[in-house]
Protein backbone atom coordinates (compact mmCIF):
# COMPACT_ATOMS: atom_id res chain seq x y z
CA UNK A 1 0.00 0.00 0.00
CA UNK A 2 1.30 3.25 -0.95
CA UNK A 3 0.81 7.21 -1.77
CA UNK A 4 0.95 8.30 -5.41
CA UNK A 5 2.22 12.08 -5.16
CA UNK A 6 2.01 14.38 -7.83
CA UNK A 7 3.60 17.50 -6.16
CA UNK A 8 4.14 21.32 -6.80
CA UNK A 9 0.62 22.11 -5.68
CA UNK A 10 0.04 25.20 -3.36
CA UNK A 11 -2.38 23.94 -0.52
CA UNK A 12 -5.77 26.31 -0.21
CA UNK A 13 -8.44 25.83 2.26
CA UNK A 14 -9.71 24.47 5.32
CA UNK A 15 -8.33 21.43 7.52
CA UNK A 16 -9.93 20.03 10.54
CA UNK A 17 -7.89 18.63 13.68
CA UNK A 18 -8.79 15.35 14.65
CA UNK A 19 -8.40 14.88 18.40
CA UNK A 20 -5.44 14.04 19.60
CA UNK A 21 -3.94 10.12 19.10
CA UNK A 22 -1.67 10.44 21.81
CA UNK A 23 -4.28 11.83 24.56
CA UNK A 24 -7.02 9.20 23.30
CA UNK A 25 -5.05 6.22 24.06
CA UNK A 26 -4.22 7.04 27.56
CA UNK A 27 -8.10 7.55 27.93
CA UNK A 28 -9.00 4.55 27.00
CA UNK A 29 -6.47 2.86 29.20
CA UNK A 30 -7.96 5.02 31.77
CA UNK A 31 -11.41 3.37 31.79
CA UNK A 32 -10.12 0.24 33.52
CA UNK A 33 -10.41 2.56 36.57
CA UNK A 34 -13.68 2.63 36.84
CA UNK A 35 -16.37 0.07 36.67
CA UNK A 36 -18.84 2.60 35.39
CA UNK A 37 -19.53 3.66 31.66
CA UNK A 38 -16.90 5.81 29.80
CA UNK A 39 -17.68 7.70 26.90
CA UNK A 40 -14.61 9.29 24.85
CA UNK A 41 -16.14 12.10 22.49
CA UNK A 42 -13.54 13.19 19.28
CA UNK A 43 -11.52 9.66 19.37
CA UNK A 44 -9.86 9.61 15.90
CA UNK A 45 -10.41 6.71 13.27
CA UNK A 46 -6.91 5.52 13.25
CA UNK A 47 -4.92 2.05 13.52
CA UNK A 48 -3.78 2.44 16.95
CA UNK A 49 -6.84 3.50 18.72
CA UNK A 50 -8.33 0.61 16.42
CA UNK A 51 -5.26 -1.50 18.32
CA UNK A 52 -5.92 -0.10 21.35
CA UNK A 53 -9.75 -1.09 21.75
CA UNK A 54 -8.80 -4.98 20.62
CA UNK A 55 -6.21 -4.76 23.31
CA UNK A 56 -8.99 -3.85 26.12
CA UNK A 57 -11.32 -5.89 24.40
CA UNK A 58 -9.03 -9.19 24.70
CA UNK A 59 -8.65 -8.19 28.55
CA UNK A 60 -12.55 -8.42 28.74
CA UNK A 61 -13.71 -4.66 27.98
CA UNK A 62 -17.07 -4.14 26.41
CA UNK A 63 -16.11 -1.57 23.78
CA UNK A 64 -17.96 -0.04 20.92
CA UNK A 65 -16.56 2.58 18.61
CA UNK A 66 -18.33 4.27 15.90
CA UNK A 67 -15.96 5.41 13.60
CA UNK A 68 -18.40 7.93 11.97
CA UNK A 69 -19.30 9.86 14.93
CA UNK A 70 -15.55 9.59 16.82
CA UNK A 71 -17.61 8.19 19.60
CA UNK A 72 -16.22 5.20 21.96
CA UNK A 73 -18.49 3.66 24.58
CA UNK A 74 -16.67 1.48 27.28
CA UNK A 75 -17.65 -0.69 30.26
CA UNK A 76 -15.53 -2.62 32.40
CA UNK A 77 -18.14 -3.33 35.12
CA UNK A 78 -17.36 -7.54 34.36
CA UNK A 79 -14.06 -9.04 35.08
CA UNK A 80 -10.93 -7.96 33.47
CA UNK A 81 -7.96 -10.46 32.50
CA UNK A 82 -4.25 -8.50 33.83
CA UNK A 83 -2.27 -10.59 31.61
CA UNK A 84 -1.77 -9.58 28.32
CA UNK A 85 -0.94 -12.22 25.85
CA UNK A 86 -2.44 -10.54 22.85
CA UNK A 87 0.67 -10.22 20.96
CA UNK A 88 -0.53 -7.07 19.07
CA UNK A 89 0.66 -5.47 22.47
CA UNK A 90 3.75 -5.94 21.70
CA UNK A 91 2.96 -3.45 18.75
CA UNK A 92 1.60 -0.38 20.30
CA UNK A 93 3.68 1.71 22.69
CA UNK A 94 0.27 2.77 24.22
CA UNK A 95 -0.39 -0.76 25.49
CA UNK A 96 2.61 -0.10 28.54
CA UNK A 97 -0.02 3.03 29.83
CA UNK A 98 -2.56 -0.13 30.25
CA UNK A 99 -0.14 -1.49 33.39
CA UNK A 100 -0.82 1.41 36.03
CA UNK A 101 -4.55 0.69 35.58
CA UNK A 102 -4.47 -2.89 35.60
CA UNK A 103 -2.19 -2.44 38.49
CA UNK A 104 -4.78 -0.64 40.37
CA UNK A 105 -7.64 -2.38 40.23
CA UNK A 106 -6.60 -5.75 40.04
CA UNK A 107 -3.50 -5.84 42.03
CA UNK A 108 -1.20 -7.58 39.41
CA UNK A 109 -0.64 -7.73 35.77
CA UNK A 110 1.62 -8.92 32.96
CA UNK A 111 2.61 -7.52 29.32
CA UNK A 112 4.68 -8.10 26.23
CA UNK A 113 7.24 -5.16 26.22
CA UNK A 114 5.66 -2.40 24.15
CA UNK A 115 6.94 -1.50 20.60
CA UNK A 116 6.05 1.22 18.92
CA UNK A 117 7.53 3.48 16.54
CA UNK A 118 11.34 2.50 15.64
CA UNK A 119 12.57 6.46 16.72
CA UNK A 120 14.90 4.97 19.39
CA UNK A 121 15.77 2.31 22.16
CA UNK A 122 12.49 3.66 24.44
CA UNK A 123 12.84 2.33 27.59
CA UNK A 124 10.79 1.99 30.40
CA UNK A 125 13.08 2.09 33.99
CA UNK A 126 11.40 5.38 34.62
CA UNK A 127 7.72 3.76 34.81
CA UNK A 128 9.30 0.32 36.66
CA UNK A 129 10.86 2.41 39.40
CA UNK A 130 7.56 4.58 40.22
CA UNK A 131 5.53 1.52 40.43
CA UNK A 132 8.31 0.55 43.02
CA UNK A 133 8.30 3.49 45.00
CA UNK A 134 4.21 2.88 45.41
CA UNK A 135 4.83 -0.46 46.43
CA UNK A 136 4.70 -2.40 43.56
CA UNK A 137 6.88 -5.17 42.75
CA UNK A 138 7.86 -4.09 39.41
CA UNK A 139 10.49 -6.04 36.25
CA UNK A 140 10.78 -6.86 33.20
CA UNK A 141 11.52 -10.73 32.88
CA UNK A 142 11.50 -12.48 29.52
CA UNK A 143 10.26 -9.54 27.49
CA UNK A 144 7.33 -9.20 29.46
CA UNK A 145 6.49 -6.65 32.00
CA UNK A 146 5.39 -8.12 35.52
CA UNK A 147 4.26 -5.92 38.48
CA UNK A 148 2.57 -6.86 41.05
CA UNK A 149 0.82 -4.86 44.27
CA UNK A 150 -0.85 -6.10 47.52
CA UNK A 151 -1.71 -2.37 47.81
CA UNK A 152 -0.40 1.08 46.38
CA UNK A 153 0.69 2.99 48.61
CA UNK A 154 0.98 7.35 47.85
CA UNK A 155 4.43 8.52 48.04
CA UNK A 156 6.72 11.30 46.38
CA UNK A 157 8.54 10.20 43.34
CA UNK A 158 10.48 12.27 41.20
CA UNK A 159 11.02 11.20 37.53
CA UNK A 160 14.92 11.57 36.25
CA UNK A 161 13.41 12.95 32.98
CA UNK A 162 9.92 14.06 32.41
CA UNK A 163 8.49 11.48 30.40
CA UNK A 164 4.67 11.73 29.06
CA UNK A 165 4.46 7.84 29.62
CA UNK A 166 5.32 7.41 32.88
CA UNK A 167 3.64 10.64 34.02
CA UNK A 168 0.67 9.38 32.65
CA UNK A 169 1.07 5.95 34.00
CA UNK A 170 2.11 7.01 37.61
CA UNK A 171 -1.05 9.29 38.13
CA UNK A 172 -3.44 6.39 37.04
CA UNK A 173 -2.01 4.20 39.32
CA UNK A 174 -1.81 6.50 42.09
CA UNK A 175 -5.09 8.14 41.48
CA UNK A 176 -6.44 4.67 43.21
CA UNK A 177 -4.07 4.37 45.52
CA UNK A 178 -3.77 5.55 49.59
CA UNK A 179 -2.69 8.31 50.49
CA UNK A 180 -1.08 10.71 48.52
CA UNK A 181 1.74 10.78 45.76
CA UNK A 182 3.87 13.98 44.61
CA UNK A 183 5.01 13.39 40.80
CA UNK A 184 8.23 15.65 40.64
CA UNK A 185 9.64 16.63 37.52
CA UNK A 186 6.41 15.39 35.85
CA UNK A 187 5.60 16.02 31.99
CA UNK A 188 3.59 19.11 31.20
CA UNK A 189 2.17 18.20 27.88
CA UNK A 190 -1.60 19.27 27.11
CA UNK A 191 -2.28 14.98 26.78
CA UNK A 192 -1.25 14.74 30.59
CA UNK A 193 -3.62 17.82 31.34
CA UNK A 194 -6.52 16.28 29.18
CA UNK A 195 -6.06 12.64 31.15
CA UNK A 196 -5.52 14.67 34.47
CA UNK A 197 -9.18 16.76 33.23
CA UNK A 198 -11.01 13.05 32.56
CA UNK A 199 -9.73 11.80 35.88
CA UNK A 200 -10.57 15.12 37.79
CA UNK A 201 -14.30 14.35 36.45
CA UNK A 202 -14.36 10.89 37.54
CA UNK A 203 -13.94 11.92 40.92
CA UNK A 204 -9.78 11.90 41.11
CA UNK A 205 -8.34 13.87 43.39
CA UNK A 206 -5.08 15.83 41.05
CA UNK A 207 -3.87 19.15 41.11
CA UNK A 208 -1.05 21.06 39.07
CA UNK A 209 -1.76 19.17 36.20
CA UNK A 210 0.47 20.93 33.56
CA UNK A 211 2.87 21.96 36.26
CA UNK A 212 6.32 19.98 36.63
CA UNK A 213 4.73 18.94 39.70
CA UNK A 214 1.70 16.74 40.50
CA UNK A 215 -0.35 16.24 43.87
CA UNK A 216 -2.41 12.71 43.64
CA UNK A 217 -4.43 11.70 46.62
CA UNK A 218 -5.82 8.72 46.19
CA UNK A 219 -9.61 7.95 46.35
CA UNK A 220 -11.50 4.44 46.66
CA UNK A 221 -13.26 4.62 43.62
CA UNK A 222 -13.78 6.23 40.21
CA UNK A 223 -16.99 6.58 38.69
CA UNK A 224 -18.16 7.05 34.98
CA UNK A 225 -17.45 9.91 32.82
CA UNK A 226 -18.22 11.18 29.61
CA UNK A 227 -15.00 13.02 27.51
CA UNK A 228 -13.90 15.13 24.64
CA UNK A 229 -10.78 14.57 23.55
CA UNK A 230 -8.72 17.30 23.03
CA UNK A 231 -7.22 18.37 19.36
CA UNK A 232 -4.40 16.73 17.72
CA UNK A 233 -1.72 19.62 17.93
CA UNK A 234 0.68 16.90 15.90
CA UNK A 235 -1.50 16.29 13.27
CA UNK A 236 -2.44 19.69 13.18
CA UNK A 237 0.41 20.99 13.08
CA UNK A 238 1.58 18.39 10.48
CA UNK A 239 -0.95 20.40 7.94
CA UNK A 240 0.12 23.86 8.95
CA UNK A 241 3.32 22.38 7.56
CA UNK A 242 2.32 20.76 4.54
CA UNK A 243 0.61 24.22 3.89
CA UNK A 244 3.65 26.39 4.60
CA UNK A 245 6.04 23.95 2.47
CA UNK A 246 3.95 24.11 -0.58
CA UNK A 247 3.77 28.07 -0.32
CA UNK A 248 -0.34 28.01 0.39
CA UNK A 249 -2.85 29.32 2.74
CA UNK A 250 -4.42 27.14 4.83
CA UNK A 251 -7.06 27.80 7.54
CA UNK A 252 -6.90 24.88 10.75
CA UNK A 253 -9.88 24.21 11.98
CA UNK A 254 -10.79 23.01 15.90
CA UNK A 255 -7.46 23.35 17.16
CA UNK A 256 -6.56 25.23 20.65
CA UNK A 257 -3.57 27.33 18.90
CA UNK A 258 -1.59 27.36 22.61
CA UNK A 259 -0.73 24.01 21.79
CA UNK A 260 1.12 24.91 18.87
CA UNK A 261 2.99 27.88 19.81
CA UNK A 262 6.20 25.81 19.68
CA UNK A 263 5.44 24.79 15.92
CA UNK A 264 4.05 28.69 15.07
CA UNK A 265 6.67 31.04 16.60
CA UNK A 266 9.26 28.45 14.42
CA UNK A 267 6.98 28.75 11.33
CA UNK A 268 6.75 32.35 11.83
CA UNK A 269 10.68 32.84 12.32
CA UNK A 270 10.95 30.77 9.08
CA UNK A 271 8.76 33.37 7.32
CA UNK A 272 5.38 32.49 7.04
CA UNK A 273 2.67 34.59 8.16
CA UNK A 274 0.07 33.17 11.03
CA UNK A 275 -3.02 34.54 12.02
CA UNK A 276 -4.64 32.83 15.49
CA UNK A 277 -8.47 33.55 15.68
CA UNK A 278 -9.99 31.36 18.42
CA UNK A 279 -9.77 28.09 17.46
CA UNK A 280 -8.81 28.34 14.02
CA UNK A 281 -5.02 29.12 12.73
CA UNK A 282 -4.40 30.25 9.35
CA UNK A 283 -0.92 30.20 7.77
CA UNK A 284 0.21 31.64 4.84
CA UNK A 285 3.33 31.43 2.77
CA UNK A 286 4.14 33.56 -0.34
CA UNK A 287 7.88 33.93 -0.85
CA UNK A 288 11.11 31.53 -0.33
CA UNK A 289 11.44 30.44 3.36
CA UNK A 290 14.38 31.63 5.25
CA UNK A 291 16.75 28.96 7.13
CA UNK A 292 16.22 28.18 10.99
CA UNK A 293 17.09 26.35 13.81
CA UNK A 294 15.10 23.69 15.92
CA UNK A 295 15.95 21.87 18.93
CA UNK A 296 13.54 19.27 19.92
CA UNK A 297 12.20 19.10 24.10
CA UNK A 298 9.46 17.97 26.49
CA UNK A 299 6.61 20.42 26.21
CA UNK A 300 6.29 23.77 26.07
CA UNK A 301 9.33 23.02 24.48
CA UNK A 302 9.65 21.67 20.30
CA UNK A 303 7.70 18.80 20.47
CA UNK A 304 9.78 15.79 18.98
CA UNK A 305 6.65 15.08 17.13
CA UNK A 306 7.01 17.70 14.92
CA UNK A 307 10.63 17.49 14.30
CA UNK A 308 10.95 15.87 11.00
CA UNK A 309 8.09 17.80 9.32
CA UNK A 310 9.88 20.42 10.12
CA UNK A 311 12.93 18.93 8.84
CA UNK A 312 11.42 18.89 5.13
CA UNK A 313 10.48 22.78 5.33
CA UNK A 314 14.42 23.27 6.14
CA UNK A 315 15.19 21.14 2.78
CA UNK A 316 13.77 24.05 0.56
CA UNK A 317 14.33 27.16 2.95
CA UNK A 318 16.96 29.48 2.06
CA UNK A 319 20.39 29.19 3.54
CA UNK A 320 21.43 26.06 6.34
CA UNK A 321 19.56 25.05 9.06
CA UNK A 322 20.45 22.89 12.36
CA UNK A 323 18.20 20.14 14.00
CA UNK A 324 19.01 18.94 17.22
CA UNK A 325 17.04 16.33 18.87
CA UNK A 326 17.34 15.68 22.67
CA UNK A 327 14.10 13.18 22.81
CA UNK A 328 14.28 10.05 20.79
CA UNK A 329 18.32 9.07 19.17
CA UNK A 330 16.82 7.65 15.63
CA UNK A 331 14.45 10.15 14.68
CA UNK A 332 17.05 10.76 11.34
CA UNK A 333 15.87 7.52 9.95
CA UNK A 334 13.86 9.64 6.82
CA UNK A 335 17.59 11.47 5.96
CA UNK A 336 18.27 8.52 3.33
CA UNK A 337 14.63 8.93 1.65
CA UNK A 338 15.04 12.52 1.62
CA UNK A 339 18.68 12.94 -0.21
CA UNK A 340 16.95 10.64 -2.49
CA UNK A 341 14.61 13.58 -3.38
CA UNK A 342 17.60 15.73 -3.47
CA UNK A 343 17.47 16.90 0.04
CA UNK A 344 21.26 18.05 1.29
CA UNK A 345 21.02 17.03 4.35
CA UNK A 346 24.08 15.74 6.61
CA UNK A 347 23.57 13.99 10.41
CA UNK A 348 25.54 13.18 13.28
CA UNK A 349 24.40 11.90 16.56
CA UNK A 350 21.85 14.12 17.99
CA UNK A 351 22.45 17.07 15.19
CA UNK A 352 21.46 17.19 11.69
CA UNK A 353 22.37 19.99 9.16
CA UNK A 354 20.46 20.75 6.20
CA UNK A 355 21.06 23.09 3.51
CA UNK A 356 17.98 24.45 1.47
CA UNK A 357 17.83 23.40 -2.02
CA UNK A 358 15.75 24.99 -5.01
CA UNK A 359 13.61 22.43 -5.21
CA UNK A 360 12.50 18.69 -4.07
CA UNK A 361 12.18 15.94 -6.90
CA UNK A 362 9.87 12.98 -7.01
CA UNK A 363 11.40 9.72 -6.07
CA UNK A 364 9.82 6.43 -4.76
CA UNK A 365 10.50 6.43 -1.10
CA UNK A 366 9.17 4.58 2.09
CA UNK A 367 8.15 5.43 5.53
CA UNK A 368 10.85 4.56 8.28
CA UNK A 369 7.85 5.33 10.87
CA UNK A 370 4.45 7.24 11.38
CA UNK A 371 6.00 10.63 11.77
CA UNK A 372 8.71 10.14 9.19
CA UNK A 373 6.21 8.87 6.70
CA UNK A 374 4.05 11.67 7.11
CA UNK A 375 6.76 14.31 6.72
CA UNK A 376 7.69 12.17 3.69
CA UNK A 377 4.46 12.94 1.86
CA UNK A 378 4.66 16.56 2.61
CA UNK A 379 7.71 16.43 0.81
CA UNK A 380 6.22 14.93 -2.18
CA UNK A 381 3.98 17.17 -2.39
CA UNK A 382 6.19 20.09 -2.38
CA UNK A 383 8.74 18.38 -5.06
CA UNK A 384 8.56 18.66 -8.52
CA UNK A 385 6.71 15.31 -10.12
CA UNK A 386 5.31 12.12 -9.15
CA UNK A 387 6.79 10.43 -5.81
CA UNK A 388 5.49 7.34 -3.88
CA UNK A 389 5.52 7.18 -0.27
CA UNK A 390 4.99 3.23 0.45
CA UNK A 391 4.55 1.67 3.90
CA UNK A 392 1.92 3.90 4.32
CA UNK A 393 0.58 1.93 7.39
CA UNK A 394 2.74 3.55 9.29
CA UNK A 395 0.84 7.00 8.64
CA UNK A 396 -2.34 5.08 9.10
CA UNK A 397 -1.38 4.54 12.26
CA UNK A 398 -1.29 8.38 13.76
CA UNK A 399 -3.68 10.38 10.95
CA UNK A 400 -6.95 9.80 10.07
CA UNK A 401 -7.91 10.16 6.26
CA UNK A 402 -4.73 11.59 5.69
CA UNK A 403 -5.21 12.01 1.52
CA UNK A 404 -8.95 13.12 1.68
CA UNK A 405 -7.73 15.80 3.72
CA UNK A 406 -5.03 17.04 1.74
CA UNK A 407 -7.30 16.45 -1.53
CA UNK A 408 -10.01 18.91 -0.30
CA UNK A 409 -7.29 21.61 -0.05
CA UNK A 410 -5.91 21.03 -3.08
CA UNK A 411 -3.15 18.24 -3.35
CA UNK A 412 -2.35 15.18 -5.60
CA UNK A 413 -2.48 12.29 -3.91
CA UNK A 414 -3.99 8.92 -4.24
CA UNK A 415 -4.07 5.89 -2.10
CA UNK A 416 -3.10 2.46 -4.29
CA UNK A 417 -4.01 -0.43 -2.52
CA UNK A 418 -3.29 -2.72 -5.38
CA UNK A 419 -0.28 -4.55 -6.39
CA UNK A 420 -0.41 -2.49 -10.02
CA UNK A 421 1.17 0.74 -9.38
CA UNK A 422 1.66 4.09 -11.36
CA UNK A 423 5.27 4.67 -12.17
CA UNK A 424 7.37 7.39 -10.19
CA UNK A 425 9.92 9.58 -11.65
CA UNK A 426 13.40 8.80 -10.99
C1 LIG B 1 5.03 9.96 24.09
C2 LIG B 1 4.27 10.02 22.79
C3 LIG B 1 5.23 10.20 21.62
C4 LIG B 1 6.13 11.41 21.86
C5 LIG B 1 6.79 11.32 23.22
C6 LIG B 1 7.58 12.56 23.57
C7 LIG B 1 2.36 8.61 23.24
C8 LIG B 1 1.62 7.34 22.94
N1 LIG B 1 3.51 8.79 22.61
O1 LIG B 1 5.84 8.80 24.03
O2 LIG B 1 4.47 10.40 20.44
O3 LIG B 1 7.12 11.45 20.87
O4 LIG B 1 5.81 11.13 24.25
O5 LIG B 1 6.80 13.69 23.51
O6 LIG B 1 1.88 9.44 23.99
N2 LIG B 1 12.39 7.40 28.76
C9 LIG B 1 13.25 6.72 29.59
N3 LIG B 1 12.71 5.84 30.49
C10 LIG B 1 11.37 5.63 30.58
C11 LIG B 1 10.50 6.34 29.73
C12 LIG B 1 11.05 7.23 28.83
O7 LIG B 1 14.46 6.89 29.53
O8 LIG B 1 10.96 4.82 31.43
C13 LIG B 1 12.97 8.35 27.77
C14 LIG B 1 12.68 7.92 26.34
O9 LIG B 1 13.62 6.99 25.88
C15 LIG B 1 12.78 9.25 25.61
C16 LIG B 1 12.22 10.24 26.62
O10 LIG B 1 12.30 9.59 27.89
O11 LIG B 1 14.12 9.55 25.35
C17 LIG B 1 10.80 10.65 26.35
O12 LIG B 1 9.96 9.52 26.38
P1 LIG B 1 8.44 9.61 26.85
O13 LIG B 1 8.12 11.03 27.20
O14 LIG B 1 8.21 8.56 27.86
O15 LIG B 1 7.69 9.25 25.52
P2 LIG B 1 6.49 8.22 25.35
O16 LIG B 1 5.54 8.36 26.48
O17 LIG B 1 7.02 6.89 25.00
Amino acid sequence: MHYWIEGGFPLRGNVKCQGAKNSAVQLLAASLLTRELVILENVPAIEDIVSMIDLLRSLGSQVEFDQKRHRVCIENAGPIHPHIQNPQASALRASLSLVGPLLAREGETSIPFPGGCNIGSRPIDLHLKGFGVLGADALLEHGRIIAKARSLQGKRIYLDYPSVGATANLMMASSLARGETILENAAEEPEIVDLANMLKKMGAKIRGAGTKMLQIRGVQWLKGVRHHVIPDRIEGGTYLVAAAITRGKLSLQDSIPQHLEPLLVKLQEAGATIDVNGNKVKVFVSGRLRAFDIKTMPYPGFPTDLQNQMTILMTLAEGTSLVTETVFENRFLLTSELRKMGADIRTEGHGALITGVDHLTGARVTAPNLRGGASLVLAALSAQGVSEVHDIQHIDRGYEKMEEKLEQVGAKIQRIELKGSKDANP
